[in-house]
């Protein structure tokens, strides 16, 4: 049954894991929502704010898909003709690795209003939460966001390009992907380039080892590292500065570079 409501959708980024790091206008966008759909690296305590929202899991677990993206797509449209306003919420910042741009696509052929809300991508807060600078005066002048796994399921190619730069180079979705990624920049770099992997970045769970490109394999497996991970590579890791102290008090697990002996 059609609803008075006019349909839209709102795709929302929810950041990158810490639920105090949603925008302001993303919990405005779920406080007026009449269904969430939601993704899996989403922090479950932002739903609070969908306070009179049918809430659906759309996600990935253990490997698996609740819903395909054909189906995420086909539901967005029917909710909101159904209900009216559907939140997409995603994690991180919905353009980025996110199919935001692909879910607004279809939606419109639909008629349906369409809005996109910003989030923290872990791409950059994830790093900057450890103290990691992806740029850096006399360091780096820019930096690389790569998918360790294209939609073939490869390495993407721009691997090869960006570790022939001397820009940081920042990889989501890398972690199958770890062995030729080392094999790559030790073909082009040198091996005591400083590199970070951090898994589940500005969450509770986190966890993250800092080595070179020579050491890291080792340090991953010892630590037990695994998705979701960000792969940051680059001098400026090396470079880091003290963490600050917002992160000081989230988080009081051992300081990243007590372990490090990059000099
Ligand atoms: C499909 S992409 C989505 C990225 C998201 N749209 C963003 O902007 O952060 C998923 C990948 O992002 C990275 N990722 C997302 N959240 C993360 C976190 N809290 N810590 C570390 N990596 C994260 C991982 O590489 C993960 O495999």
């Amino acid at each position: 049954m059609r609803n008075s409501k006019t349909p839209k959708l709102t795709i929302v980024g929810a950041g990158p894991g810490d639920a105090e790091l949603i925008t302001l206008k993303a919990i405005k966008a779920l406080e007026k929502a009449d269904v969430v759909l939601y993704d899996a690296l989403v922090n479950e305590e932002l739903l609070q704010y969908a306070t009179n929202a049918e809430i659906v899991f759309v996600g990935k677990r253990f490997g698996c898909h609740a819903y395909t993206q054909d189906q995420i797509n086909e539901l967005i449209v029917s909710m909101a003709n159904r209900h009216g306003h559907v939140v997409r919420l995603k994690g991180g910042d919905p353009f980025i690795f996110g199919r935001g741009s692909e879910e607004i696509d279809y939606v419109e052929q639909f008629g349906l209003e369409t809005a996109i809300v910003p989030g923290i991508s872990s791409a950059l807060g994830v790093p900057a939460s450890v103290g990691i600078s992806l740029t850096q005066r006399q360091v780096a002048e820019s930096f690389w966001v790569i998918t360790g796994t294209t939609s073939n399921h490869e390495l993407s190619k721009d691997v090869y390009l960006a570790s022939k730069s001397a820009a940081t180079v920042v990889i989501l979705m890398g972690m199958h992907k770890l062995e030729e990624i080392i094999s790559i920049y030790k073909e082009n770099r040198t091996d005591d380039l400083p590199i970070a992997i951090i898994q589940n970045g500005t969450k509770n769970t986190e966890q993250k080892v800092v080595g070179t490109i020579s050491s890291i394999t080792k340090l991953v497996l010892e630590k037990k590292i695994s998705s979701p991970a960000i792969i940051v590579i680059g001098e400026v890791v090396k470079n880091t500065s003290k963490l600050t102290s917002y992160f000081q008090e989230h988080f009081d697990d051992e300081f990243i570079f007590q372990n490090l002996n990059l000099e």
